[in-house]
């Protein structure tokens, strides 16, 4: 068992990590049960899966589901308004705990409703993707999508509790698998490099699900994020910007691609990196080869690392003009977090879209 804490003064919690955790959580839950009750949120397709084994695993708490559609439309007001009126429709009180048992978009979803509901009530994570696991569970950002965007409309609200099982990776689709490895292999780029040559060696083996590798892997990107919100909760100072490489680029990729299935985030964040890398490079900041290893380490696990892969060849000033509108510009400039090394991430203000265009029509 590994055990993170997140030390944010009265909002600290606690995260477990270990197989198996589900069908012990009733000991982890018991205490944060009112009457022997706990309302928990998912989606249908989680809830079939392992919601049986879920119930098991609470002894004697009695959960009672509220489920929404699996998919990111479920993070919208209408997905909020129905888990917000379900809460309160089941007696939620502030003092409650709600479950949120799903990937990023129910733990993002209901870390949101659970920030508005009665003016706030707690809520624990248990993340059921690889991406939840290692990303979206633990630092208490939660948004829905909203018109003008992805997750521009949420709160900043810490979770009570994350309880992080590996083994329910085991039912989850490969591709998902491999988008949220993307996240992991981001951690140790940006300040982690003896994680990156760790990956290097058992990231195929993260990827397929051997236990110890996979259990690993989770542990030193969670502790990597821990260690970070800790340090700037609100990403006031900077600190958790450094958490956006490789995103500039790559929420341009998703808008391009009409944020479909076509590329999902965890892919976009690769080839996110890979461009993160090769710019660095083209402004003289990192070496080549430092590059070439990040290119090769995650094309080795299936992940795009080239505009070419998914036809996007050619279209620097489109994707230059979605960063115009990244909703993380500070005083009218696009932020980038560049590179002077494998674990050497810095943010830069200083980065023309201009340039970027070029940079991208000239990138294979
Ligand atoms: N709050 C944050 O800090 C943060 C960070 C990163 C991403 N996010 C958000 O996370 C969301 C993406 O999350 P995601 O990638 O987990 O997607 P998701 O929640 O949509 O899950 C992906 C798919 O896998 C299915 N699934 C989940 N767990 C499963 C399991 N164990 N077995 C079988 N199927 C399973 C789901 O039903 C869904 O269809 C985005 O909305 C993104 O904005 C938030
Ligand atoms: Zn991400």
């Amino acid at each position: 068992m590994e055990t993170v804490k997140v030390a944010l003064g009265e909002r600290s919690y606690d995260i477990f990590i270990d197989d198996h955790l589900l069908d012990q959580a009733g000991e982890y839950l018991c205490p944060l049960a009112r009457d022997g009750r706990l309302l928990v949120v998912s989606d249908e397709t989680v809830w079939h899966a392992l919601g049986a084994r879920l119930q098991a695993g609470l002894g004697g708490i009695e959960a009672t589901p509220i489920l929404v559609a699996p998919g990111e439309a479920s993070k919208s007001w209408k997905g909020l308004e129905s888990v917000v009126d379900a809460l309160l429709g089941n007696g939620v009180e502030r003092s409650d705990h709600v479950i949120a048992f799903g990937g990023g978009v129910v733990g993002d979803l209901v870390g949101f409703a659970a920030a508005i509901v009665n003016r706030g009530c707690s809520s624990v994570q248990i993340p059921t993707t690889l991406l939840a696991q290692v990303d979206s569970s633990v630092g208490g950002k939660t948004a829905i999508n909203v018109a003008a965007g992805k997750n521009l409309a949420g709160a900043f609200h810490q979770p009570s509790l994350v309880l992080i099982d590996p083994s329910l990776l085991d039912s989850l689709d490969g591709r998902q698998v491999r988008a949220g490895y993307a996240e992991v292999v981001k951690y140790a780029l940006l300040g982690d490099a003896p994680l990156f040559d760790w990956l290097e060696r058992e990231g195929g083996n993260v990827v397929s699900g051997d236990p110890e590798a996979r259990n690993h892997a989770i542990a030193a990107a969670v502790r990597g994020k821990a260690r970070t919100v800790e340090k700037d909760e609100r990403e006031t100072s900077g600190r958790r910007a450094l958490l956006n490489l490789g995103h500039t680029f790559g929420h341009a990729l998703e808008a391009e691609t009409g944020l479909s299935d076509r590329l999902l985030h965890g892919e976009a964040v690769a080839l996110g990196c890979v461009l993160a890398f090769d710019y660095s490079v083209a402004r003289g900041l990192c070496s080549a080869g430092a590059a070439e290893r990040v290119r090769a380490h995650l094309h080795s696990v299936g992940l795009p690392t080239e505009l070419a892969e998914l036809g996007l060849r050619g279209r620097g000033r489109q994707l230059a003009e979605h960063m115009r509108h990244d909703k993380k510009r500070l005083s009218g400039r696009t932020v980038f977090v560049l590179v002077r090394g494998i674990g050497e991430a810095f943010v830069d203000r200083s980065v023309e879209l201009g340039e970027i265009a070029e940079f991208l029509d000239r990138a294979p």
